[in-house]
């Protein structure tokens, strides 16, 4: 193929075009041309395979699969949640993206190994008042089971923390709105509290940044986490049973059971944690699924994707390895060795990403680079959109365009080289951050300085399959995982 189509969809829209190109390349041949080395360094497409549709399609087989749920955006037809009381704009998601970024930031510059104030009550008076990692509205949910009989819960799904939790009855103190109904341990067959003197309720120092409580009465044991200014969970650390999938049911899972709810977790019921640390989902389901997960974050907020527990039926995949300098506890570490853009390698020193380190987060919306490469990649990007009208910033995306006078666009394709080296060509999806037709903008943003950990974020891993194969130390990358 002359013209690399970024999904099998647009390929039939596409062709048209592709004849076009290559009869002006080559005005006397009556065959395509095989390789024009421009066309093969940009992704054509049309403008509205970038708009999510105002219906809900569900793009994957794979979310059939055994241990394999379906993931939608929070915001977006294909989640039941009600969005008329939480409307939220592209700059209230880009503006909480920074409160994610600053909290990583000081997560892996301090290290917090716990050591900090404990969880006395269900009190947030209790919480040192610190920056947190708002879970920002840019996220990805999936339903699961919990208790016995089991009730089902959407559950964001995050790579940057380790808790597991959800809100619980009586909400002793006070618990947000969600669209499922409240879980009731009292309710539950399965459900245990932990004693605040079991060597599990210790782990809760290193897992949350605070130390755990005890509540006087019953021993039990108190987690608290907090996600930004205003939002945090506190409640019981307890044991209960997780069905994931009609066949997949995990006895015994540590969850935190939350008393005293606040923040913007967009209607859902909680979080799952899939960090790194052995609280989290993925180090306590080790026997069922050999520590790998993978998922697919769809290319809009009217696809779906699919996130799997356990080993996957691996299409063609690069794999990266796992750095194993760990700057923190939770996150997912790797290298970047370089970034093309248009076919053309960026000229960076090779040690700009390794000085502060890169992780891959599924809950930050948009890449961070140190302002060294992103300078290099939006002057480079900047060339190739030359012909395009510009539009205003948004938020902290400083490079936008209008493109409300184009059906069809060309844009210049974007690669990160992992270590390994590990290619990875970003889908056009990847690269745009659509606010509207008249508003489309280079997904990447710089970090404050070159030292500041580089961030892999969501928008960029749109599409991709992203499978984390933990316990062999990799991460694997593949196209076209969904839609
Ligand atoms: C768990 O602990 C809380 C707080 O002390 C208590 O109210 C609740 O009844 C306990 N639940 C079980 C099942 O022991």
């Amino acid at each position: 193929m002359a013209i690399q189509i970024s999904s099998s969809l647009l390929f039939s829209s596409l062709l048209p075009l592709f004849f076009f190109f290559s009869s002006l390349e080559n005005s006397h041949a009556s065959q395509p041309t095989r390789k024009d080395p421009e066309i093969n360094h940009l992704h054509l497409l049309h403008l509205n395979s970038l708009l999510p549709s105002s219906s809900c399609t569900s793009s994957t087989q794979d979310s059939k699969r055994k241990g394999s749920l379906e993931v939608v955006h929070k915001y977006g037809p294909c989640s039941q949640q009600n969005h008329d009381e939480t409307k939220v704009t592209h700059s209230d998601i880009l503006n909480l993206d920074k409160e994610r970024v600053k909290y990583i930031h000081s997560r892996i510059s301090k290290n917090l190994g716990g050591g900090g104030e404990s969880v006395k009550e269900l009190d947030s008076a209790t919480l040192p008042a610190k920056s947190g990692s708002l879970i920002g509205s840019g996220n990805y949910f999936v339903v699961v089971g919990l208790g016995t009989p089991k009730r089902d819960l959407s559950l964001i799904f995050d790579t940057g923390s380790d808790l597991t939790w959800t809100q619980c009855q009586p909400c002793a103190r006070s618990c947000y709105k969600q669209q499922d109904v409240i879980f009731d341990p009292s309710k539950s067959s399965s459900y245990s509290n932990i004693s605040c003197t079991s060597p599990v309720c210790t782990q809760l120092s290193s897992a949350t940044g605070n130390d755990p409580g005890c509540s006087s009465s019953t021993k039990a044991c108190i987690y608290g986490i907090q996600y930004g200014d205003q939002s945090f969970s506190i409640g019981y650390f307890s044991r209960e049973r997780l069905t994931v999938t009609a066949t997949d049911v995990i006895d015994n899972f540590l969850f935190g059971c939350g008393q005293n709810n606040q923040g913007l977790f967009g209607g859902s019921a909680g979080l799952i944690g899939l960090g790194r640390h052995p609280i989290s989902f993925v180090q306590q389901t080790t026997s069922k699924y050999g520590k790998i997960f993978s998922y697919c974050l769809p290319s809009t907020s009217s696809s779906t994707g699919y996130l799997t527990f356990g080993a996957a039926n691996s299409r063609r995949l690069v794999y990266t390895s796992l750095s194993s300098t760990s700057r923190s506890s939770s996150f997912y570490e790797l290298d970047i060795a370089a970034i093309t853009v248009a076919g053309v390698k960026l000229s960076l020193t090779p040690s700009l990403f390794s000085t502060g380190g890169v992780i891959i987060d599924s809950g930050t919306v948009i890449t961070r680079l140190p302002p060294t490469a992103y300078a290099a990649l939006r002057s480079a990007f900047r060339q190739g959109m030359s012909k395009y009208p510009p539009a205003p910033e948004l938020s902290l995306l400083d490079t936008c365009y209008d493109l409300s006078e184009y059906k069809v666009i060309s844009i210049p394709k974007i690669s990160f080289v992992f270590g390994g080296p590990a290619t990875v060509e970003l889908q056009a999806q990847g690269i745009l951050y659509v606010a509207s037709i008249k508003q489309v903008c280079l997904a990447f943003a710089p970090n404050g300085d070159d030292s500041d950990v580089t961030i892999f974020g969501n928008v960029q891993q749109r599409t991709l399959e992203v499978v984390y194969d933990v316990g062999g130390g990799r991460i694997g990358f593949g196209a076209g995982g969904c839609k």
